[in-house]
C-alpha cells in the first residue's frame, strides 16, 4: 500500500504562530490561560493544559494574570474589558484574521451593511462581528443571500476558513441585492492551498484520511472537498480512529491535515498506517512539509 501525504497539510503559519506564542507564555509565576481553546484541536489544547495554560470560558469569572488571545481573534471590546481589569494580553490572532477585523472596521466605518459568509457560532466570526460593532449579518448559504432585503451600500467579508467557490457563489447572489456593493475575498491561502493540495491528492488514491479535530472549520471544510472528488474519504482525530477494513484491497491512501492539526499527530497516523498493510512492502510518499 503506498501512503502519499498531501503537498501543504497540517499547522499552517497562523497556528504555527499561535503555538510559539503560546510556548514561550508558559510561566512558573504567572497564571495565563487561553480564552477558549488556542486552536481547535484537543491535542493541543491537552499539551498546553499539561503545562498549566488551559482555556477559560467565562470572562467574569476569569482568575488569572494572562491571557492569550487564540489565533480566531476576539472582538475588541472583550480586549479593553480584559485591559480595564489588568489582565496581561499576549495576542496570538492570525496576522489574517486581523486582516478581516481591520476590513470589517473600516466597511462599518464607512456605513456599509456588513454581511459576514461564515458560521454564525464560529469563534473567528464572534469576534468579526465585535469588530462591526455587533452590527453585521451573518451568512452561511446562497439560499439565505437569495431572501435578504436589498440595501443601499453593502460590504461582504467572509470566515477565513471558508470554501472560497462557494464565497463567489455567495457574492453573485448578492450582487441584486445592493446597489452599491464591495467584497472582500478575506480567505487565506493557507486554507486554499490544502484543499487545493487534497483535491490534487484525491484524484491520485482509492482513499482519503483527513486527519484534524472534527470541531475544525477548515477540516471539515478538507473532508468535503475530498468527498466532492468522489473519493471515499475518513475524517479521523488521531491514529487511534483508523480501522484496519478500511484498507482491505487498497493500493494507494492519501493523508491531508487541517490547519490545526499538529505534526505529531500526523506522524503518529503515518507510522500506525505501517500495521494495517496486507504484507506487501509499503511506501511512504510525503509530497508535502510537515513543517509548512
Ligand atoms: Fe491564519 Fe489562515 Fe491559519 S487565517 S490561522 S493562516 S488557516
Amino acid at each position: 500500500m503506498q501512503v502519499i501525504l498531501a503537498e501543504e497539510a497540517g499547522f499552517c503559519a497562523g497556528v504555527r504562530r499561535a503555538f510559539k506564542i503560546a510556548e514561550n507564555t508558559v510561566s512558573d509565576d504567572l497564571h495565563w490561560v487561553t480564552l477558549g481553546p488556542l486552536v481547535h484541536n484537543q491535542a493541543v489544547v491537552d499539551h498546553f493544559t499539561a503545562q498549566g495554560i488551559s482555556p477559560a470560558d467565562d470572562m467574569e469569572k476569569l482568575a488569572a494574570d494572562g491571557i492569550i488571545i487564540r489565533s480566531h481573534g476576539i472582538a475588541p471590546q472583550i480586549i479593553a474589558n480584559l485591559q480595564e481589569k489588568g489582565i496581561i494580553i499576549n495576542d496570538a490572532t492570525c496576522p489574517l484574521v486581523k486582516r478581516v477585523h481591520e476590513t470589517a472596521a473600516l466597511l462599518t466605518a464607512q456605513g456599509y451593511e456588513i454581511i459576514i459568509y461564515g458560521d454564525y457560532d464560529h469563534p473567528e466570526v464572534q469576534g468579526i462581528l465585535g469588530w462591526c460593532n455587533n452590527n453585521a449579518r451573518v451568512i452561511a448559504s446562497v439560499d439565505e443571500a437569495l431572501v435578504m432585503p436589498v440595501v443601499s451600500k453593502m460590504g461582504v467579508i467572509s470566515q477565513t476558513t471558508k470554501n472560497e467557490s462557494d464565497f463567489y457563489k455567495l457574492v453573485a447572489a448578492l450582487v441584486p441585492k445592493a446597489k452599491e456593493i464591495r467584497a472582500f475575498n478575506t480567505i487565506c491561502s493557507a486554507t486554499l492551498k490544502r484543499l487545493e493540495a487534497a483535491r490534487i491528492l484525491s484524484r491520485k488514491v482509492e482513499l482519503m484520511l483527513v486527519i484534524g479535530d472534527k470541531s475544525s472549520s477548515n477540516t471539515k471544510t478538507l473532508a468535503r472537498e475530498c468527498q466532492i472528488s468522489g473519493v471515499k474519504t475518513q475524517l479521523i482525530e488521531s491514529a487511534g480512529d483508523l480501522i484496519p477494513a478500511w484498507f482491505k484491497d487498497i493500493k494507494r491512501v492519501g493523508i491531508t491535515a487541517g490547519a490545526s492539526t499538529p505534526d505529531w499527530i500526523i506522524k503518529e497516523v503515518l507510522d500506525r498506517m505501517t500495521q494495517f498493510d496486507d504484507g506487501a512492502p509499503q511506501e511512504q510518499t510525503q509530497q508535502g512539509n510537515l513543517s509548512n
